[in-house]
């Protein structure tokens, strides 16, 4: 029997202690076997066998628990050494969100606009059409309303074609000088490779007395802040119309793409139209009844900077939310 005893002391892992349990107490292990030859000594011996038998049985029991504890112990020790988190080193790899290239461009000329001074208001996405046409001097039948194909709602109301309301609702609710921007989601019914029926503006408006406002102002800071979105490029200004400024103007840059020598983004010309503006029409102040003041206002695309800031060649891609496009933003 002292073999066993001593086995169990050896033993070095909870697998090897089962093995001996099996051996020892198992139905055909070392016990069961010493029993069955205890039935064929000698009567007279049979009680001193069978007494020495049990001793055994319960000692080698006693020490199988006692070593089971401690192998156990030990192994879940080790196996909790072994698997030990330090929480104190740095993650090897981590993937963060960000911002959509669109917000980002939005936060950046936002930024740069209230460098300048100019408060930052959002109106409303859901209009009327005092505020949306109709102060902005584009009254009923007008043709140029055809120029923003809009989505209506049953009882008048319309979903914004464009910031430009802003400027009304500010004006309505402000005295003059007014210095703001006002950039957010508008809705137009146009969807093809250049046109989304949700897309982003940012609208400019500043009122100043009679007189105090020009139009050398206005082109002063948009070049300014063309410069500021898109580093060293030309900017050249454009005659053109829109029914709320006179006179009005589109604006260009110098294509970033070919650096103005001509490719297929600026069809050949050079230059990339980012910017509508002018000087605030007579009849939009007249619309908020304001007098005596001058001003000017301007409108921008937000995708359309993004897409010519990051070159990404579709508008659709903006909104897909394809992960393998937004991932190069991070
Ligand atoms: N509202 C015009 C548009 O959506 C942009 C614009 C704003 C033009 C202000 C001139 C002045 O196209």
């Amino acid at each position: 029997m002292k073999e066993w005893y001593d086995a169990i002391q050896e033993a070095q892992s909870v697998e090897r202690l089962e093995e001996i349990r099996i051996s020892v107490f198992g139905k055909k292990g070392v016990l069961a076997a010493e029993f069955v030859k205890m039935k064929k000594a000698p009567n007279e011996e049979k009680a001193k066998i069978a007494k020495d038998l049990n001793m055994h049985k319960s000692n080698l029991m006693n020490e199988f628990t006692a070593r089971k504890i401690t192998l156990q112990t030990q192994e879940l020790q080790e196996a909790m050494k072994a698997e030990a988190i330090d929480v104190s080193l740095f993650s090897t790899s981590s993937s963060s969100g960000a911002l959509h290239p669109v917000m980002e461009t939005m936060d950046r000329i936002v930024e740069y606009f209230s460098s300048m001074n100019f408060a930052v208001k959002t109106g409303q996405i859901v209009e009327d059409d005092f505020n949306n046409f109709e102060a902005l001097n584009l009254p009923k039948y007008h043709p140029a309303r055809d120029m923003q194909d809009t989505f209506y709602f049953k009882d008048e109301m319309l979903l914004r074609t464009h910031t430009s309301p802003v400027q009304i609702r500010t004006m309505m609710s402000t005295k003059p000088p007014i210095r703001m921007i006002a950039p957010g989601a508008v809705f137009r019914r146009d969807y093809d490779l250049t046109h989304t029926p949700m897309f982003h503006q940012v609208e400019g408006l500043l009122v100043d007395e009679e007189g105090k406002v020009s139009f050398a102002n206005l082109k002063y800071i948009l070049e300014d802040f063309l410069k500021y979105m898109f580093g060293d490029v030309e900017v050249r200004f454009r005659p053109s119309f829109f029914p709320f400024t006179e006179p009005s103007a589109e604006v260009d840059i110098s294509c970033v793409f070919c650096s103005g020598k001509g490719c297929r983004v600026c069809s050949k010309t050079g230059w990339l139209e980012v910017l509508g503006c002018g000087i605030v029409d007579p009849n939009v102040f007249a619309a908020v009844k304001y007098e005596n003041v001058s001003g000017y206002a301007f409108g921008l695309g937000v995708e359309r900077f993004a897409m010519l800031i990051h070159q990404i060649g579709d508008l659709r891609s903006l909104f897909e939310g394809d992960i393998k496009l937004l991932e190069q933003f991070q």
